[in-house]
Protein backbone atom coordinates (compact mmCIF):
# COMPACT_ATOMS: atom_id res chain seq x y z
CA UNK A 1 0.00 0.00 0.00
CA UNK A 2 1.05 3.47 -1.08
CA UNK A 3 0.69 5.90 1.39
CA UNK A 4 3.57 8.52 0.86
CA UNK A 5 3.17 12.02 2.66
CA UNK A 6 5.92 13.82 1.59
CA UNK A 7 4.29 16.56 -0.85
CA UNK A 8 1.76 18.33 1.71
CA UNK A 9 -0.11 20.93 -0.95
CA UNK A 10 -0.10 20.44 -4.79
CA UNK A 11 -1.42 22.82 -7.35
CA UNK A 12 -2.39 21.74 -10.88
CA UNK A 13 -3.93 23.62 -13.88
CA UNK A 14 -5.47 22.42 -17.30
CA UNK A 15 -6.84 24.27 -20.26
CA UNK A 16 -10.05 24.57 -21.42
CA UNK A 17 -10.46 23.97 -25.47
CA UNK A 18 -12.03 25.03 -28.64
CA UNK A 19 -13.10 22.69 -31.22
CA UNK A 20 -11.26 23.92 -34.47
CA UNK A 21 -12.92 21.13 -36.66
CA UNK A 22 -14.13 18.04 -37.00
CA UNK A 23 -16.93 17.68 -33.79
CA UNK A 24 -19.34 15.24 -33.90
CA UNK A 25 -17.50 13.11 -36.42
CA UNK A 26 -14.90 12.32 -34.02
CA UNK A 27 -17.19 10.45 -32.17
CA UNK A 28 -17.03 7.83 -34.68
CA UNK A 29 -13.71 7.31 -34.56
CA UNK A 30 -13.06 10.36 -37.79
CA UNK A 31 -10.07 12.77 -36.92
CA UNK A 32 -10.64 16.53 -35.44
CA UNK A 33 -9.05 19.32 -34.69
CA UNK A 34 -9.04 21.19 -31.51
CA UNK A 35 -6.81 23.62 -29.70
CA UNK A 36 -6.15 24.87 -25.88
CA UNK A 37 -7.14 27.95 -24.66
CA UNK A 38 -5.36 30.11 -22.60
CA UNK A 39 -8.31 29.87 -19.67
CA UNK A 40 -7.68 27.73 -16.99
CA UNK A 41 -8.71 25.44 -14.35
CA UNK A 42 -6.89 25.02 -10.98
CA UNK A 43 -6.81 22.11 -8.64
CA UNK A 44 -5.26 22.21 -5.17
CA UNK A 45 -4.78 18.68 -3.91
CA UNK A 46 -4.08 17.88 0.19
CA UNK A 47 -4.07 15.85 2.63
CA UNK A 48 -7.26 15.51 4.27
CA UNK A 49 -7.17 15.46 8.26
CA UNK A 50 -10.30 14.19 8.80
CA UNK A 51 -11.56 10.34 8.38
CA UNK A 52 -12.99 10.58 4.57
CA UNK A 53 -12.54 12.59 0.75
CA UNK A 54 -13.13 16.33 0.76
CA UNK A 55 -14.26 18.19 -2.34
CA UNK A 56 -14.67 21.72 -2.56
CA UNK A 57 -16.38 22.94 -6.05
CA UNK A 58 -18.74 25.05 -7.06
CA UNK A 59 -20.26 23.65 -9.08
CA UNK A 60 -22.16 19.89 -8.48
CA UNK A 61 -21.43 18.57 -11.71
CA UNK A 62 -17.31 19.44 -11.39
CA UNK A 63 -17.45 17.54 -7.84
CA UNK A 64 -18.96 14.40 -9.41
CA UNK A 65 -16.24 14.85 -11.71
CA UNK A 66 -13.41 14.84 -8.98
CA UNK A 67 -15.16 12.13 -7.03
CA UNK A 68 -14.93 9.75 -9.37
CA UNK A 69 -11.17 10.45 -10.68
CA UNK A 70 -10.56 10.28 -6.88
CA UNK A 71 -11.92 6.97 -6.81
CA UNK A 72 -10.56 5.54 -9.75
CA UNK A 73 -7.01 6.47 -8.66
CA UNK A 74 -7.46 4.91 -5.22
CA UNK A 75 -8.97 1.97 -6.61
CA UNK A 76 -6.03 1.45 -9.12
CA UNK A 77 -3.08 1.96 -6.89
CA UNK A 78 -4.38 0.89 -3.56
CA UNK A 79 -4.56 4.17 -1.55
CA UNK A 80 -6.76 4.62 1.04
CA UNK A 81 -5.39 8.03 2.48
CA UNK A 82 -8.33 11.10 2.30
CA UNK A 83 -7.33 14.18 0.22
CA UNK A 84 -9.01 17.49 -0.21
CA UNK A 85 -9.55 18.39 -3.40
CA UNK A 86 -10.49 22.13 -4.13
CA UNK A 87 -11.55 23.47 -7.82
CA UNK A 88 -11.35 27.30 -9.08
CA UNK A 89 -11.68 28.09 -12.44
CA UNK A 90 -11.39 30.80 -14.74
CA UNK A 91 -14.18 30.44 -17.28
CA UNK A 92 -17.44 29.35 -16.58
CA UNK A 93 -18.85 25.83 -16.92
CA UNK A 94 -21.64 27.39 -19.01
CA UNK A 95 -19.40 28.28 -22.03
CA UNK A 96 -18.09 24.82 -23.13
CA UNK A 97 -14.42 24.90 -22.97
CA UNK A 98 -14.31 21.35 -21.18
CA UNK A 99 -15.08 22.00 -17.63
CA UNK A 100 -15.68 18.42 -16.86
CA UNK A 101 -12.41 17.15 -18.69
CA UNK A 102 -9.65 19.43 -17.64
CA UNK A 103 -11.52 19.04 -13.93
CA UNK A 104 -10.81 15.16 -14.22
CA UNK A 105 -7.11 15.60 -15.99
CA UNK A 106 -6.09 18.47 -13.44
CA UNK A 107 -7.20 15.99 -10.17
CA UNK A 108 -5.64 13.01 -11.72
CA UNK A 109 -2.13 14.71 -12.37
CA UNK A 110 -2.77 16.76 -8.45
CA UNK A 111 -3.22 13.18 -7.29
CA UNK A 112 -0.37 11.44 -9.29
CA UNK A 113 2.18 14.61 -7.54
CA UNK A 114 0.68 14.05 -4.21
CA UNK A 115 0.91 10.26 -4.07
CA UNK A 116 4.44 9.69 -5.79
CA UNK A 117 3.04 7.86 -8.80
CA UNK A 118 4.38 8.93 -12.06
CA UNK A 119 1.86 8.73 -14.98
CA UNK A 120 2.74 9.33 -18.51
CA UNK A 121 0.35 11.74 -20.37
CA UNK A 122 -1.25 8.76 -21.99
CA UNK A 123 -1.83 6.42 -18.74
CA UNK A 124 -3.55 10.57 -18.13
CA UNK A 125 -5.53 10.52 -20.32
CA UNK A 126 -6.25 6.91 -20.58
CA UNK A 127 -7.96 6.98 -16.94
CA UNK A 128 -9.54 10.82 -17.52
CA UNK A 129 -11.15 9.24 -20.41
CA UNK A 130 -12.69 5.90 -18.09
CA UNK A 131 -14.21 8.85 -15.62
CA UNK A 132 -15.47 11.03 -18.22
CA UNK A 133 -17.49 7.50 -19.69
CA UNK A 134 -18.31 6.32 -16.76
CA UNK A 135 -20.04 9.65 -16.07
CA UNK A 136 -21.37 10.95 -19.17
CA UNK A 137 -21.64 7.42 -21.31
CA UNK A 138 -20.73 9.02 -24.22
CA UNK A 139 -17.89 11.42 -25.95
CA UNK A 140 -14.33 10.94 -28.24
CA UNK A 141 -12.26 11.83 -25.47
CA UNK A 142 -10.70 14.68 -27.48
CA UNK A 143 -11.22 16.91 -24.82
CA UNK A 144 -9.44 14.71 -22.13
CA UNK A 145 -6.50 14.78 -24.91
CA UNK A 146 -6.34 18.94 -25.34
CA UNK A 147 -6.74 19.14 -21.31
CA UNK A 148 -3.70 16.91 -20.87
CA UNK A 149 -1.53 17.61 -24.15
CA UNK A 150 -2.46 20.77 -24.60
CA UNK A 151 -1.34 23.39 -27.53
CA UNK A 152 -3.18 21.70 -31.14
CA UNK A 153 -3.95 18.79 -31.48
CA UNK A 154 -5.13 16.09 -34.18
CA UNK A 155 -6.88 13.40 -32.26
CA UNK A 156 -8.78 10.47 -33.70
CA UNK A 157 -11.53 9.53 -31.75
CA UNK A 158 -11.01 7.08 -28.30
CA UNK A 159 -7.84 8.23 -28.59
CA UNK A 160 -6.18 5.82 -31.16
CA UNK A 161 -3.93 9.04 -32.79
CA UNK A 162 -3.09 12.12 -30.53
CA UNK A 163 -0.56 13.99 -32.59
CA UNK A 164 0.15 17.61 -31.85
CA UNK A 165 -0.26 19.88 -34.95
CA UNK A 166 2.18 23.40 -35.41
CA UNK A 167 -0.35 26.05 -35.16
CA UNK A 168 0.39 30.02 -35.85
CA UNK A 169 -0.67 32.48 -33.97
CA UNK A 170 -4.43 32.01 -34.70
CA UNK A 171 -6.87 35.09 -34.39
CA UNK A 172 -10.08 33.84 -33.69
CA UNK A 173 -12.59 35.77 -31.84
CA UNK A 174 -15.05 33.36 -30.01
CA UNK A 175 -18.37 34.53 -29.43
CA UNK A 176 -21.09 33.05 -27.00
CA UNK A 177 -24.61 32.25 -27.61
CA UNK A 178 -25.76 32.78 -24.37
CA UNK A 179 -27.43 29.11 -24.27
CA UNK A 180 -25.63 26.51 -22.43
CA UNK A 181 -25.58 23.32 -24.76
CA UNK A 182 -26.13 19.80 -23.13
CA UNK A 183 -23.79 17.63 -25.10
CA UNK A 184 -24.19 14.20 -24.12
CA UNK A 185 -28.18 14.99 -25.68
CA UNK A 186 -26.49 16.01 -28.98
CA UNK A 187 -24.47 13.39 -29.31
CA UNK A 188 -27.42 11.06 -28.81
CA UNK A 189 -29.41 13.09 -30.91
CA UNK A 190 -27.21 12.41 -33.83
CA UNK A 191 -26.65 8.85 -32.93
CA UNK A 192 -30.82 8.38 -33.33
CA UNK A 193 -30.46 9.94 -37.03
CA UNK A 194 -26.73 7.91 -38.08
CA UNK A 195 -28.76 4.94 -37.13
CA UNK A 196 -32.04 5.80 -39.56
CA UNK A 197 -30.45 7.20 -41.94
CA UNK A 198 -26.35 5.81 -41.99
CA UNK A 199 -25.37 6.43 -45.72
CA UNK A 200 -26.34 9.80 -45.15
CA UNK A 201 -24.75 10.85 -42.05
CA UNK A 202 -21.57 8.75 -42.91
CA UNK A 203 -21.10 10.88 -45.84
CA UNK A 204 -21.42 14.04 -44.08
CA UNK A 205 -19.05 12.83 -41.34
CA UNK A 206 -16.53 11.48 -44.38
CA UNK A 207 -16.66 15.27 -45.44
CA UNK A 208 -15.89 16.25 -42.04
CA UNK A 209 -13.02 14.24 -42.53
CA UNK A 210 -11.90 15.23 -45.61
CA UNK A 211 -12.15 18.95 -44.24
CA UNK A 212 -9.91 18.42 -40.90
CA UNK A 213 -7.09 16.39 -43.01
CA UNK A 214 -6.98 19.82 -45.21
CA UNK A 215 -7.52 21.83 -42.35
CA UNK A 216 -4.12 20.52 -41.03
CA UNK A 217 -2.78 21.44 -43.35
CA UNK A 218 -3.65 24.68 -43.92
CA UNK A 219 -2.95 25.17 -40.32
CA UNK A 220 0.73 23.96 -40.90
CA UNK A 221 1.28 25.94 -43.64
CA UNK A 222 -0.48 29.08 -42.18
CA UNK A 223 -3.08 28.97 -45.05
CA UNK A 224 -5.96 31.38 -43.21
CA UNK A 225 -7.83 31.55 -46.44
CA UNK A 226 -8.17 27.92 -46.81
CA UNK A 227 -8.56 27.47 -43.16
CA UNK A 228 -11.52 29.51 -42.65
CA UNK A 229 -13.63 27.97 -46.15
CA UNK A 230 -12.73 24.90 -44.08
CA UNK A 231 -14.33 25.94 -41.06
CA UNK A 232 -17.42 27.42 -42.86
CA UNK A 233 -18.20 24.41 -44.71
CA UNK A 234 -17.76 22.06 -41.37
CA UNK A 235 -20.28 24.57 -39.73
CA UNK A 236 -22.79 24.07 -43.28
CA UNK A 237 -22.56 20.14 -42.55
CA UNK A 238 -23.03 20.50 -38.78
CA UNK A 239 -26.44 22.37 -39.79
CA UNK A 240 -26.74 19.61 -42.10
CA UNK A 241 -26.74 17.13 -38.63
CA UNK A 242 -29.44 19.29 -37.61
CA UNK A 243 -27.27 20.55 -34.40
CA UNK A 244 -27.11 24.06 -34.96
CA UNK A 245 -29.26 26.67 -33.57
CA UNK A 246 -30.36 29.82 -35.30
CA UNK A 247 -28.35 31.84 -32.95
CA UNK A 248 -25.20 29.87 -33.76
CA UNK A 249 -26.40 30.46 -37.38
CA UNK A 250 -26.97 33.87 -36.91
CA UNK A 251 -23.37 35.01 -35.21
CA UNK A 252 -21.56 32.69 -37.80
CA UNK A 253 -23.31 34.57 -40.82
CA UNK A 254 -22.51 38.27 -39.76
CA UNK A 255 -19.01 37.06 -38.60
CA UNK A 256 -18.26 36.04 -42.18
CA UNK A 257 -20.06 38.91 -43.70
CA UNK A 258 -17.90 41.49 -41.27
CA UNK A 259 -14.70 39.93 -42.99
CA UNK A 260 -13.51 36.68 -41.24
CA UNK A 261 -11.92 34.15 -43.45
CA UNK A 262 -14.44 31.55 -41.83
CA UNK A 263 -16.86 30.48 -39.09
CA UNK A 264 -18.15 27.80 -37.63
CA UNK A 265 -20.08 26.88 -34.16
CA UNK A 266 -17.37 24.96 -31.66
CA UNK A 267 -18.70 21.76 -29.88
CA UNK A 268 -21.62 19.80 -29.46
CA UNK A 269 -24.11 22.66 -31.31
CA UNK A 270 -27.07 23.26 -29.38
CA UNK A 271 -25.52 27.15 -27.87
CA UNK A 272 -22.06 27.43 -25.97
CA UNK A 273 -19.83 29.07 -28.45
CA UNK A 274 -19.22 30.27 -32.54
CA UNK A 275 -15.78 30.59 -33.54
CA UNK A 276 -14.42 32.85 -36.15
CA UNK A 277 -11.31 33.00 -37.66
CA UNK A 278 -10.41 36.68 -39.12
CA UNK A 279 -7.03 38.66 -40.14
CA UNK A 280 -5.82 40.82 -37.08
CA UNK A 281 -7.10 43.75 -39.05
CA UNK A 282 -10.49 42.68 -39.55
CA UNK A 283 -10.63 41.68 -35.81
CA UNK A 284 -12.40 44.71 -34.47
CA UNK A 285 -15.28 44.59 -37.62
CA UNK A 286 -15.68 41.09 -36.57
CA UNK A 287 -15.83 41.33 -32.99
CA UNK A 288 -18.54 44.30 -33.82
CA UNK A 289 -20.84 41.70 -36.12
CA UNK A 290 -20.68 38.86 -33.80
CA UNK A 291 -21.79 41.57 -31.21
CA UNK A 292 -24.55 42.97 -32.99
CA UNK A 293 -25.38 39.60 -33.82
CA UNK A 294 -26.30 39.13 -29.94
CA UNK A 295 -22.95 37.14 -29.22
CA UNK A 296 -20.84 37.58 -26.01
CA UNK A 297 -17.17 38.26 -26.74
CA UNK A 298 -14.98 35.86 -25.06
CA UNK A 299 -10.97 36.69 -24.79
CA UNK A 300 -9.62 34.35 -25.62
CA UNK A 301 -5.91 32.99 -26.64
CA UNK A 302 -4.98 29.30 -28.11
CA UNK A 303 -2.59 26.33 -28.61
CA UNK A 304 -2.09 26.94 -25.10
CA UNK A 305 -0.20 25.15 -22.67
CA UNK A 306 -1.40 21.17 -21.71
CA UNK A 307 -1.33 19.85 -17.69
CA UNK A 308 0.57 22.13 -15.62
CA UNK A 309 2.00 22.10 -12.04
CA UNK A 310 1.75 25.28 -10.79
CA UNK A 311 4.08 25.06 -7.13
CA UNK A 312 6.72 23.27 -8.45
CA UNK A 313 6.75 19.72 -7.74
CA UNK A 314 7.35 17.89 -10.74
O1 LIG B 1 -19.89 20.26 -26.48
P1 LIG B 1 -18.43 20.03 -26.38
O2 LIG B 1 -17.66 21.33 -26.39
O3 LIG B 1 -18.08 19.17 -25.22
O4 LIG B 1 -17.97 19.27 -27.70
C1 LIG B 1 -18.56 18.04 -28.06
C2 LIG B 1 -17.92 17.49 -29.29
C3 LIG B 1 -18.54 16.20 -29.79
O5 LIG B 1 -17.78 15.76 -30.91
C4 LIG B 1 -19.97 16.42 -30.25
C5 LIG B 1 -18.54 15.11 -28.72
C6 LIG B 1 -17.19 14.49 -28.44
O6 LIG B 1 -17.01 13.98 -27.32
O7 LIG B 1 -16.31 14.48 -29.32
Amino acid sequence: MRELKKKNKVIVSAPGKLMLLGEHAVVYGYPCLVTAVNNRLFITAEFETGDSDKITAPQVKESNFVKETISIFKRKYKITSPVHIETRSEFSHTVGFGSSSAVTVATLKALSVLFEVPLSKKEIFDLSYQVVLAIQGVGSGFDVAVADYGKTLYFIGGGKEISPVLCPKLSLVVGYSGVKADTPTLVRKVKVDYDKNTSKINKIFLEIETLVKKGKVALIRNDLITLGKLMSRNHTLLKELGVSTDKLDHMVDRAVEGGAFGAKLSGAGGGDCMIALTSVDKRDLVVKAIEKAGGQIMDVQVNAEGIKIENGFN
